[in-house]
């Protein structure tokens, strides 16, 4: 997209807060601030679990894993990063609960095969926590089904709960593609069910039923049209498979720690979240609703998100650059982080018993601590997520947390290589503050420079 069809967009040029804050004020992005970063450093209780701090590893597919599901090598090694970066909270990312359900040939895959695998990631995650001297870190695993975006074998593969005429064009589903039956997503709940009890064995302290991003269970969350089903139509019948499993995990292991990341904005027509009349803007009533039935239904934590990122990725993870055939928004990036801030505020004012984790803190660099201290102080969030920020520079919590600025050349550009490196496959990871491990193929070093 050309620069004169960019509207407001910027890139990050700021050399200090006030001007950063200016900005911010210019674009009417309300930005939490907090020159005190004590926030981030008190503990948090959850279930009987104790967090030693507020910073999170959001969960960040890396595409790394071996034919089976099984952590590979790199998998090894972003866990162990994180871990020894200090970060309070570990989120896992993505991974399948049925192999119809991976994103990709190199997807985490949960099952008895590779439950020994996911043994060792957690262990040696623990010890990477302790050699460095850092309190031991809760663990928490994603599970997912990637529903439209499946690609078990590299090709796509989609599995609708819904019709959407914006995603079926984009990803060339026909209209006549049956979605997904009832009976089929009844026994899902049973593979998500049985996954969270291999989580358990696997030595993760909590699980993740994803419900965002446009894959299966999110999409359900917006699936007003499916005839008669018992998925279909009001709230109680969308929410039905995240609040059932829900409830059977938490009956099934009281002592797991219960969460879900949760798209509370598609930013879609008729996506959820979204208001009658624009796509982009958000309606809180029923994600608020649903926010209300998890609490009740047993969830400790909630890390919120929005947009789904094969569309328009910038709502999800606001950025400088877009990845490999992205487009620039007509939005300021401090918008879109002032937007994720917003919504994670908006959960956490009307459920203060969840810990809502906010997300879109990298694009902020080295002034993130204190956007977030602002939301921690404020009430806007109990904990602080960072996905690309923990990418680039994992030992940022460390550094933090020893009193140290946040090292400028190690902070997140927010250009998007990372999603690319994701789309084409993977491996995924930082080609910027971690080159020697990833680096961007050749056939995308065309990716847009241009200024914005
Ligand atoms: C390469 C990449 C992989 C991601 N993988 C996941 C994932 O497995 N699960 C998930 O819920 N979100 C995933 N996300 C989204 C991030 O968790 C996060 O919400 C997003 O990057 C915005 O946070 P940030 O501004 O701190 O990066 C991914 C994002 C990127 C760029």
């Amino acid at each position: 997209m050309s620069s004169a069809s960019a509207g407001r967009h910027g890139r990050f040029a700021f050399r200090d807060a006030l001007s950063l804050r200016r900005t911010a004020d210019e674009f009417g992005a309300a930005l939490p601030w907090s020159d005190s970063l004590e926030p981030l450093f008190q503990p948090l209780r959850l279930g009987d679990k104790l967090l030693a701090h507020r910073l999170v590893a959001h969960p960040m597919e890396g595409a790394d894993a071996e034919a089976d599901g099984e952590p590979g090598p790199l998998t090894f090694r972003r866990y162990e990063r994180f871990a020894a970066g200090g970060f309070a909270l570990i989120w896992f990312e993505a991974a399948a609960v049925v192999p119809e359900g991976r994103s990709n040939p190199h997807q985490l895959q949960i099952t008895a095969a590779t439950l020994t695998a996911f043994q060792r990631l957690t262990a040696a995650t623990r010890r990477a926590a302790a050699r460095a001297g850092h309190p031991e870190p809760v663990l928490i695993l994603q599970l997912t089904h990637s529903g439209r975006f499946s690609k078990p074998r590299g090709a796509p593969a989609p599995i609708i709960a819904r019709h959407d005429s914006v995603l079926d064009e984009l990803r060339g589903v026909p209209s006549d593609r049956p979605v997904i039956s009832d009976e089929s997503l009844d026994r899902l709940r049973d593979a998500f069910i049985a996954a969270a009890g291999l989580a358990v064995r696997a030595g993760f302290d909590g699980v993740d039923i994803k419900a965002c991003h446009g894959y299966l269970i999110g999409e359900l969350l917006a699936a007003h049209d499916r005839g008669d089903s018992r998925y279909g139509g009001p709230l109680e019948n969308r929410a039905r498979f995240l609040i059932e499993t829900a409830a059977a995990v938490r009956s099934l292991h009281p002592g797991l720690l219960l969460a879900s990341r949760l798209g509370v904005f598609d930013a879609l027509p008729g996506g959820f979240g979204v208001a009658n009349g624009s796509s982009e803007r958000f309606d809180p009533a029923e994600p608020l609703e649903l926010a209300a039935r998890l609490k009740a239904a047993g969830l400790a934590l909630v890390n919120v998100t929005a947009g789904i990122p094969a569309w328009r990725a910038h709502f999800g993870r606001p950025f400088d650059r877009p990845a490999e055939g992205g487009a620039i928004p007509a939005e300021h990036p401090l918008q879109g982080v002032a937007r994720l801030i917003g919504l994670a505020a908006a959960l956490q004012t009307a459920q203060p018993g969840l810990a809502v984790v906010g997300t879109g803190f990298s694009w902020l660099r080295g002034f993130f601590p204190f956007a977030a201290a602002g939301a921690v102080a404020g009430g806007s969030a109990a904990l602080i997520g960072l996905g690309r920020l923990a990418f680039a520079y994992p030992e940022a919590a460390a550094d933090l947390l020893a009193g140290r600025p946040l090292n400028a050349k190690r902070v997140c550009t927010a250009c998007s290589i990372c999603s690319t490196l994701l789309r084409a496959g993977g491996p995924a990871g930082c080609a910027v503050r971690d080159a020697d491990v990833y680096r961007l193929p050749r056939e995308f070093k065309k990716h847009d420079r241009s200024p914005s």
